[in-house]
């Protein structure tokens, strides 16, 4: 999953009733990947039954959980500065005789527990993203100015069990867009990322318990569900009649609930893109157009170094399957620059790989050590400003050509999901099936929620803009 403002899913808007005085108020700030995305409403849910409502501000808050991301040194130092400033939060609710407790979840959690409890002694609890649902039990054990409890074991199958069921989830929903978890955890070990050792070992949920997820989701007025996993096309988990099923396979289950109108997945491996799935995209209109997979780099070289277990030429061959399943799909990626021992030749085929694709879309990073993983201690680490040289390199191609895709769609007439409503009345923004956004003005706010053809007037560097499409107007 990558690090970054989720584009899909929920706005983490506090949800309703109002909080009374007599209630508690949980403030979550939300660091990292969409599955933290998925977790800290979850937090939310487990909170709701101990009288927990959710706030917008840390002030209001009897609770505030940090849910972090340890994917680079940039995500898990934010976590220490925002720390900073709770402390100071604190003591002057303590002047005021009230209490603060304060819990860090999530990634920097689980890698760094023991030694957050040193540097950071305002912590109360540290609680990694496979033990969350114990947090009723870790809140009421807190408080009493002790060191930080820390509970950082990896039973992902308990998380879910202990978990509220859909239908007694107190916020179902918070919009047309959700995202559902349904995998966890990875076992392929690419030499520079933490997640095998933040997440654990791979773990899929059983079928039913997700088709019963998404039809509660449904319930609530979603009509768009991202299905969530590290490396969600692993999928492999237990049908009905207790066989392993595929990720196609679940699509194509929940492909058949009425009132779900779009599926998409993120994120997946180059390695679990099977037949089953690129089919799937061919055969299934409610799968979207729209595929995350990242590549990381188009040196053969430096993919070995990586573990990533493919070449590039691999890589390219399911882009020529997959666009022959769906000719229009739009491709998306993540890139790492200045891994160790990159050389310019190296970097220089990643750019021919990226000329060669055409991304709709890509996310790139500079390569940042991570402590524990088998890159960080290798020879021919590179120099801050080659990674920034090849950074901005490499963004000036992806900006080109996801500007271009963007723009190829002018004069298209495509269906848009309602999902933000604009700053202006009139304004709504939407999401394509390409997952850009859509900017509309001077439409009904009825809108929102809904599903309506638009006929886009404007590609833009990082969005679309267009007007409703009328029943006149010629298909695209
Ligand atoms: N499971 C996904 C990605 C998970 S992490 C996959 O295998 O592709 C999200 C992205 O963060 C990665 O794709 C990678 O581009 C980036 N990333 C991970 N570790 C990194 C590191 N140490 N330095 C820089 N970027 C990193
Ligand atoms: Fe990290 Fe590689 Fe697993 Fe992706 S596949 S989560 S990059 S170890
Ligand atoms: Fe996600 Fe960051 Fe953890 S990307 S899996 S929150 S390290």
């Amino acid at each position: 999953m990558s690090e970054r403002t989720p584009s899909a899913g929920t706005a983490p808007e506090p949800s309703s009733p109002e909080p009374s005085a007599s209630q508690k108020k949980i403030f979550i700030k939300t660091y990292g990947c969409q599955m933290n995305v998925y977790d800290s409403a979850r937090m939310a849910d487990v909170m709701a039954p101990e009288g927990y409502v959710e706030t917008a501000s840390p002030e209001d808050a009897d609770l505030v959980i940090l849910n972090t991301c340890h994917i680079r040194e940039k995500a898990a130092e934010k976590v220490y500065s925002e720390l900073g400033r709770l402390r100071e939060l604190k003591a002057e609710k303590a002047v005021r005789g009230e209490g603060l407790v304060i819990g860090v979840a999530g990634c920097v959690a689980q890698a760094e527990g023991n030694e957050m409890r040193r540097r950071a002694p305002v912590v109360d609890i540290i609680v990694g993203p496979q033990t969350y649902h114990r947090l009723p039990d870790l809140v009421a054990r807190s408080g009493n100015g002790g060191p930080a409890l820390v509970e950082t074991e990896f039973p992902a199958e308990d998380k879910f069990e202990s978990l509220p069921a859909p239908e007694r989830r107190k916020t179902v929903a918070r919009g047309p867009t959700a995202f559902l978890t349904i995998q966890e955890g990875c076992d392929k070990f690419c030499t520079f990322c933490v997640v095998p050792y933040t997440r654990g070992a791979e773990f899929s949920r059983p079928v039913s318990r997700i088709a019963d997820e998404a039809r509660a989701l449904v319930e609530a007025g979603v009509r768009e569900i991202t299905l969530l996993g590290q490396n969600v096309n692993a999928y492999h988990g237990e049908d009905a009649s207790g066989r392993s099923s595929s990720l196609g396979a679940l699509v194509r289950e929940l492909a058949a609930i009425d009132g779900l109108d779009r599926i998409r997945y993120t994120t997946s491996h180059p390695r679990d893109m099977d037949d089953e799935l690129i089919s799937a995209h061919g055969e299934i209109g409610k799968l979207m157009p729209y595929l995350h997979l990242p590549v990381q780099s188009g040196s053969d070289a430096i993919l070995d170094q990586m573990n990533r277990q493919h070449t590039a030429e691999f890589y390219l061959r399911i882009v020529e399957r997959i666009r022959a399943a769906r000719p229009d799909i739009a491709l998306s990626s993540d890139f790492i620059v200045g891994f160790p021992g990159e050389t310019e030749a190296d970097f220089e085929a990643t750019l021919a790989l990226i000329r060669e694709v055409r991304y709709a879309q890509a996310y790139s990073f500079k390569y940042s050590p991570r402590p524990g993983t088998p890159a960080a201690t290798r020879d021919g680490q590179l120099p801050e400003e080659v990674k920034t040289e090849r950074l901005h390199r490499l963004q000036a191609l992806l900006s080109e050509q996801s500007e271009a895709f963007n723009k190829s769609l002018a004069g298209k007439r495509l269906p848009v999901l309602f999902d933000r409503r604009g700053r202006a009345p009139g304004q709504l923004v939407g999401r394509s099936p390409y997952l850009q956004p859509v900017h509309l003005d001077g439409v009904s706010a009825d809108l929102f929620g809904q599903i309506a053809d638009v006929v886009i007037e404007e590609g833009l560097a990082n969005s679309l803009r267009g007007r409703l499409a009328t029943s006149e107007a010629a298909p695209a």
